[in-house]
């Protein structure tokens, strides 16, 4: 079976793509063989291999040096699963267009305000220039660091109406476990019950991208 290759992008930082590449990578692990490629050269992703937190549920993540991330990724693909890329965060570099060429699957954590959506549509348009030769791109935002008490504005509601991209309907809310996990070099899936509400989270993201 060919592998899902997911990278995680925006070019805005703070906006949970090494969150979200952590623990979806932690998730799918538990399914098949998954790689979390660090692609960030200020790599964060790389500090969970670094801390290794107990009991580590985590896959193995590999940092991607130099400038062949197209083939590096081909090569992950040829042996797991799973290969995930939590990418830098900027949109001019040569990197991030040749991830997006090597990919099936773009999510872009995005918070759930219209500034922060809007600050992301340079995204939309660099997606839309990679679509053109990888044909088969799919894209969508997701929302990060939901209020579970509110729900989403109506503002935000018709910034999402008027974005060029689909957001899944699944997002992550704000929990402390996934700061938690974070410090712990974890995934939610290692802190046990007091992460369950976060792996809720995971799992119905996993379940919306798997089953499209
Ligand atoms: N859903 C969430 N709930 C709580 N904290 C979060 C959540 N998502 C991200 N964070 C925290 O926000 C900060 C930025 O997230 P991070 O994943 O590092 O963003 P990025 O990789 O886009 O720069 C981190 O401190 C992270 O722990
Ligand atoms: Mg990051």
């Amino acid at each position: 079976m060919a592998a899902l290759r997911i990278a995680i992008a925006n070019q805005k930082g703070g906006t949970g793509k090494t969150t979200l590449a952590v623990n979806l990578a932690a998730g799918l692990h538990r399914r098949g063989a998954t790689v979390l490629l660090d692609a960030d050269p200020q790599g964060s992703a790389g500090h969970w291999s670094r801390v290794g937190g107990a009991g580590n549920d985590m896959p193995p993540i590999e940092s991607l040096d130099g400038t062949d991330v197209d083939a590096a990724i081909g090569r992950a693909a040829q042996a797991k699963r799973y290969v995930l890329v939590d990418c830098p965060p900027h949109l001019q570099s040569d990197r991030l267009r040749r991830v997006m060429g090597a990919v099936d699957l773009i999510l872009i954590p995005v918070q759930p305000s219209p500034l922060d959506l809007w600050a992301s549509v340079d995204m939309a348009a660099a997606i839309r220039e990679a679509q053109a030769p990888n044909k088969g791109l799919r894209a969508y935002m997701v929302l990060n660091q939901l209020d579970s008490r509110n729900a989403l504005s109506r503002s935000m509601h018709e910034a999402l109406d008027e974005f060029d991209l689909p957001a899944l309907g699944n997002g992550l809310s704000r929990r402390a476990a996934f700061r938690s996990a974070a410090l712990e070099g974890a995934s939610v899936y290692g802190l046990g019950r007091r992460a369950a509400g976060a792996v809720q989270d995971v799992e119905a993201i996993i379940k919306e991208i798997l089953n499209p």
